[in-house]
């Protein structure tokens, strides 16, 4: 078991390991009631912590599966079962399920009341190292993916390996891009050792499994902990963890949607470390670095499904740009990240070109 701290708005913790569930006592004490909030897929995961907690009094609110559950809707589902239940400033949310119902019930929880405590329980690699820490939650509307929410903390963040059996491969591999991520902008052993097995590293049974989950959290929890906010804009900023992002949402926006995050990240990430090593500030082997632990582990590294106009106009509305001038994070080494603001279409559009080619 491995525990991290985040400094926040306040301080918790975020527990990584395999069951370990069995603590969640100790995150009750002076709660008088609880709210579940699942999807139907953790319905039976549900019951049994109810069960569990049987000493609170408790509720179940099921909430539809994946981003079907971050809708205005949805939430105002979830502040009227509150509301029936008498839900007050002593109780507690709890979220068991991946990104978008942490997203969800943590938007539910800073709005109830104006702010009732809620404990995550991702149940999805991607939910544990990016999704349930850091205080970004929310929901989507019809202009777009997460443009309502708000930053708001949980009092614990627990995840329990578990759950990571009954991913697929490819979603829990999708979560790897994540965690590689983080290895490239802060930790390099997290490379180290996924360059140790990139075929093991695929599974959440890998020996060394807890460790690159742990130190991804880490990760965010220091960058996060320097900037909960993202108001730095410098290269220390939160701004980082979006190394590899603009363009993988062009990509993801471009697919509508069809693709996993993680997958689009990949690219995303191959594309911004060529852009780096083009623009002259990347040795190119770590280019190289990139595709074969990215490659390695299954996930794509080429993708040429678009003209780049396309994927420039998806860029140039992401919401992370700053008014029409486009922002890379790029590399400068490993643990090295810096900003890339308004590059020259010619260096964008070699970039891109290179993920046409696998080599
Ligand atoms: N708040 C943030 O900082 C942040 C960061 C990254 C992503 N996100 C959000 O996270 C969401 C994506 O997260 P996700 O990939 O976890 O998606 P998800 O919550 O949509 O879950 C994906 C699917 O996996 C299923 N699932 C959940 N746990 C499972 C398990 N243990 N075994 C088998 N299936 C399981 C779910 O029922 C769902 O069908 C998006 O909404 C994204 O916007 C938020």
């Amino acid at each position: 078991m491995t525990v991290i701290e985040v400094h926040a708005e306040h301080k918790y913790e975020v527990v990584v390991g395999r069951n370990i569930l069995s603590n969640i006592d100790t995150y009750l004490s002076g709660v008088s009631r609880v709210a579940v909030i699942h999807p139907e897929s953790m319905r039976d995961h549900a019951a049994k912590l109810r069960l569990q907690i049987s000493d609170v009094e408790s509720i179940a609110i099921e909430v539809p599966d994946a981003e079907n559950a971050k809708t205005a809707a949805v939430l105002e589902f979830c502040w009227m079962a509150l509301g029936k239940a008498g839900f007050t400033r002593n109780d507690l949310i709890i979220s068991i399920g991946g990104g978008a119902t942490t997203d969800l019930a943590g938007f539910v929880a800073a709005t109830w009341l104006r702010g009732v405590k809620v404990l995550h329980i991702p149940t999805t690699l991607l939910g544990m190292v990016d999704a349930a820490v850091g205080g970004k939650t929310g929901i989507n509307t019809g202009e777009g993916k997460n443009l309502v929410g708000a930053i708001y903390s949980p009092i614990a963040v627990l995840c329990d390996m578990n759950f990571l059996d009954s991913q697929t491969t490819q979603d829990y591999v999708g979560g790897l891009a994540e965690v590689i991520k983080c290895g490239f902008i802060r930790d390099e052993q997290i490379l180290v050792l996924l360059e140790s097995d990139l075929v093991g590293a695929q599974s959440p049974n890998w020996v060394h499994a807890e460790e690159v989950i742990a130190r991804a959290i880490q990760v965010k929890a220091d960058v996060v902990g320097n900037d909960l906010r993202e108001t730095l804009g410098t290269s220390a900023g939160r701004e980082i963890l979006n190394y590899g992002h603009t363009f993988g949402h062009a990509v993801e926006r471009n697919e509508k949607f069809t693709w996993r995050h993680g997958n689009a990240v990949a690219v995303g990430m191959m594309f911004v470390a060529n852009l780096s090593h083009l623009a002259g500030r990347l040795d190119a082997q770590i280019v190289t670095r990139h595709s074969d632990i990215l490659s390695g582990v299954g996930l794509p590294i080429t993708y040429n499904r678009g003209t780049f106009n396309q994927l420039l106009d998806a860029m140039r509305i992401d919401k992370k740009a700053r008014g029409a001038k486009l922002r890379f994070i790029v590399l400068e080494d490993i643990a090295k990240p810096n900003i890339l603001e308004d590059p020259d279409s010619a260096l964008l559009i070699a970039a891109y070109n290179k993920l046409g080619q696998s080599d």
